[in-house]
């Protein structure tokens, strides 16, 4: 029986779900975060050091975090609360829902800023990115009117919650069916378009080629930290997408697959970006305005650059719109079962809060600039202590519980649901219980520590 006793929607179909949550796990992270990111630690070998987290951290992780949702089938409060009543493991998923809405209010900034560059792209293109002067004077500009910065985080919460209130199946799943095949078609012809510059080697070059003396702690840390944010783990999104999972899928398998699709779209994105930023002659390590000053600049150079432009800046919107729709699924997946709030007032209640708090990350651009918090804007700020220090917290304390806080037994029985055989099962358990803990509790260290 299903948390709550009463009939909970569930996923229409495996690829569904799958596609839901590789949604959830592909978003800006993947093509905004990861390119610059790779850029700054140097390439190669931050890759191969990412790519060995996803696969002996992250995937444990996220099967961890699909047996606890499938397990309760409820949201992650009512999920630690079900499965160990009476202790305070449900603090973890306290900690979730608050992370997700706090990631949810600046992801939706930036969100925005990606849905003004759709409109730039259409509308003003030849003119807004003609030199790198005025490519950055309108970041710059557009990042300072206060006005828009507001009216898109907006719009984008408007988009979130025309998804997330038609339901798991007739909303997330279905808009995610629609968008992740697109999202790969437009992907791909940036790609060829990319790979296929004269000078692309270059940027290959960089991603392919073996150099391990740029690896230090600091990037080890550095692309954990990717990984686990790139999964959408540490904070509920994958417990709650699990707990509309029925008891017939394979929960290693599921994780794995939605693990590679993440890390392939993260690749593909290099592949889309680094060939034509070198072939063009820019710098790889250009930090966060490697989307949209540099990109831009790149696309104005080429041959039909306006559609390529028009083109990223879509896909991006819906790796944005497939990533939030998840975190605003967790609050209102939360009231829902705890409140019993019908879906349609959760949503936009859960989306107006989400709205408020990330007023002020979009104001710290221009008129509350002078805001700080511990010396850093609201927005790097709520980013930081999301990303650096309650996801890898959050992280830590999933794979504790896992691994030593609910009941072995009952761990094995929800795994063996769908699988036919527990081969994995003694890896898995042993890296929740020492690996992961260890390596999550460095990067949490290290960043506090920053
Ligand atoms: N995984 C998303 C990305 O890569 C971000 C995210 C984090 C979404 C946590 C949901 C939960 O952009």
């Amino acid at each position: 029986m299903q948390g709550g006793g009463e009939q909970r929607e569930m996923w229409g179909s495996r690829i569904g779900f799958i596609l839901a949550a590789a949604g959830s796990a592909i978003g800006l992270g993947n093509i905004w975060r990861f390119p610059y990111v790779l850029g700054e630690s140097g390439g190669f070998a931050f890759l191969v050091v990412y790519i060995f987290f996803v696969l002996f951290i992250g995937i444990p992780i996220m099967a961890a975090e699909l047996a606890i949702g499938r397990g309760s089938g409820r949201n992650p409060v009512g999920a630690f609360r079900l499965l160990k009543a009476g202790t305070p493991w449900w603090l973890v998923g306290a900690m979730g829902i608050l992370t997700g809405v706090i990631i949810l209010s600046y992801y939706s900034v930036v969100a925005g800023w990606t849905l003004n560059y759709v409109i730039k792209a259409v509308a003003t293109f030849d003119t807004a990115f003609a030199t790198s002067e005025t490519a950055e004077g309108t970041f710059n500009h557009f990042l300072s009117s206060s006005g828009q910065q507001v009216l898109f985080h907006f719009l984008f919460m408007i988009l979130c919650i025309v998804v997330v209130s038609q339901g798991i199946k007739g909303g997330i799943e279905r808009w995610s069916k629609i968008l992740m095949p697109t999202l790969l078609v437009l992907l791909v012809l940036l790609i060829v378009r990319a790979v296929t510059l004269p000078g692309a080697g270059a940027g290959l070059a960089f991603l392919l080629q073996p150099d391990f003396t740029k690896l230090n702690l600091n990037v080890i840390l550095t692309a954990l930290g990717q990984a686990f944010y790139s999964l959408s783990l540490g904070m509920g999104a994958i417990i709650t997408y699990g707990s509309y999972l029925n008891k017939k899928e394979n929960l290693f398998s599921s994780a794995t697959t939605i693990a590679g699709l993440d890390m392939g779209i993260a690749l593909m994105a290099g592949l889309a970006i680094f060939p034509a930023v070198f072939a063009m002659g820019f710098e790889a390590s250009s930090g966060p305005g490697l989307t949209y000053i540099v990109l831009p600049r790149v696309f104005a150079e080429l041959p039909a650059g306006q559609i390529l432009a028009i083109i990223f800046f879509v896909l991006l919107s819906i790796a944005a719109l497939t990533s939030a729709i998840s975190l605003l699924e967790v609050m209102v997946t939360f009231v829902t079962d705890e409140l019993k709030w019908p879906r349609s007032r959760a949503t936009i209640i859960m989306a107006a809060v989400a709205f408020v708090l990330g007023v002020p990350s979009a104001l710290g651009f221009g008129v509350w600039s002078e805001i700080t918090i511990f010396g850093q804007s609201f927005f790097d700020a709520s980013d930081f202590i999301t990303a650096n220090v309650m996801l890898p917290l959050g992280g830590l304390f999933i794979a504790l519980f896992v691994g030593w806080g609910w009941d072995i037994e009952k761990v094995k029985k929800e795994i063996s649901m769908g699988h036919t055989t527990l081969r994995f099962f003694t890896v898995w358990i042993w890296i929740l219980r020492i690996a992961a803990p260890i390596a999550l509790l460095a990067i949490f260290i290290s960043n506090i520590a920053a």
